[in-house]
């Protein structure tokens, strides 16, 4: 058994091991915020955390299943029909999730057929062909063809699961609205890539023209990155409440409460504050729509109605008549 496959393998199944690790702690315990979006779909977050693990499981064994069908005999099918299988995961994934979480699982799908690939097929097979060897036998040529078929799928696969990986770092690809057509022709443009590294290094030709295509799909993200921005103009959509935020927004003294919010703290706590000197909304945290007070609700009543910590020395002029109302409809909240 060569030394370095031995390291390649472990390498695969520590990376994957690792990844999940961090998934779990970032998109299931963050759930509420990485993971679901309620804009998109109103799911409780273990609803969230059933699709993300689903989708790498049964996504798993869907690919597996096509993989040991006789589809296996025609390969370019059968890789075509994978990058169906990715871009309606992306698209459907997007329906209910986050664009990072989307975009995020879609790379953890990818890699999750890598290393399962490797754990489960390529190196099962690679024992029989070698313990065959040994004993002076002749291996059987189908378990060669099977490594074959899903280590040519891994090599295409390696490029576009960087990408997916570290797209949190890139809002024009994840946050747009094209963000699965992107991922789309993201897995698309690494194909010519590889091809042209693969025929160079067998020494079988010097395909240059796949750097033209590499770079008009790559002319297709951008377009599609700058044409899903979002332009002054369009209305805020707000998202709809759920629990402890409906509660606030239905408890007595909300209406006196968003008065008092709009008067005192929205010239600082605004999308686009107009208090001198303040650029952003502090520390995130945003009192405009009645959606952003019950969300807050918790954090107005410690800052301004336990204590005054807020506003700032007060800059606003609170009255205490204004911290009381406060109180009162947190306390209507909570009967
Ligand atoms: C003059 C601008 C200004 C006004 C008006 C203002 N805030 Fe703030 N707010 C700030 C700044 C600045 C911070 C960040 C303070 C820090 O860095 O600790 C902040 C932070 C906060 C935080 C986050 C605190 C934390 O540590 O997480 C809350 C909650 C908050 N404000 C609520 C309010 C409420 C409620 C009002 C109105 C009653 C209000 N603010 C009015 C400037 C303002």
């Amino acid at each position: 058994m060569p030394e370095h496959l031995i390291w390649f393998k472990w390498e695969s199944y520590t990376t994957w091991l690792s990844g999940f690790a961090l998934l779990m702690v970032v998109y299931w315990v963050g759930g509420e915020l990485y993971l679901i979006d309620q804009t998109k779909a109103q799911l409780a977050l273990w609803q969230g955390i059933a699709i993300s693990a689903a989708s790498l499981s049964v996504g798993w064994l869907i690919y597996d299943r096509l993989c040991k069908s006789g589809l296996a005999e025609r390969p370019t099918l059968l890789m075509v029909l994978l990058f169906v299988l990715l871009v309606a995961m992306g698209y459907g994934l997007n329906q209910v999730f986050t664009g990072r979480a989307m975009m995020l699982h879609l790379g953890a799908f990818t890699a999750t057929i890598m290393t399962a690939n490797v754990f489960f097929i390529i190196m099962p097979n690679q024992r029989i062909v070698v313990a065959d060897l040994q004993a002076g036998r002749t291996p059987d040529a189908k378990y060669g063809k099977i490594a074959n078929l899903r280590s040519t799928h891994n090599n295409y696969l390696t490029l576009p699961v960087i990408f997916l990986m570290l797209s949190n770092h890139s809002p024009l690809a994840f946050a747009s609205q094209y963000n699965w057509l992107i991922a789309a022709l993201v897995f698309l443009m690494v194909t010519p890539i590889r091809h042209y590294f693969n025929t160079k290094h067998a020494g079988t030709g010097n395909p240059t023209w796949t750097w033209l295509a590499t770079t008009l799909l790559f002319m297709g993200v951008i377009i599609l990155s700058t044409f899903g921005l979002k332009h002054d103009g369009e209305p805020e959509q707000d998202a709809a409440l759920t629990g402890t935020a409906l509660v606030m927004a239905k408890a007595q003294g909300f209406d006196e409460v968003h008065e008092i919010v709009l008067g005192r703290c929205s010239m600082c706590h605004a999308r686009e504050p107009f208090w001198d000197g303040i650029r952003t909304a502090p520390k995130g945290v945003l009192l405009e729509t009645e959606g952003d007070l019950a969300r807050q609700a918790e954090a107005v009543f410690m800052h301004a109605g336990l204590t005054d910590a807020m506003p700032p020395a007060n800059v606003t002029f609170m009255e205490p008549e204004d911290r009381a109302a406060i109180r009162r409809w947190f306390k209507n909240a909570r009967m």
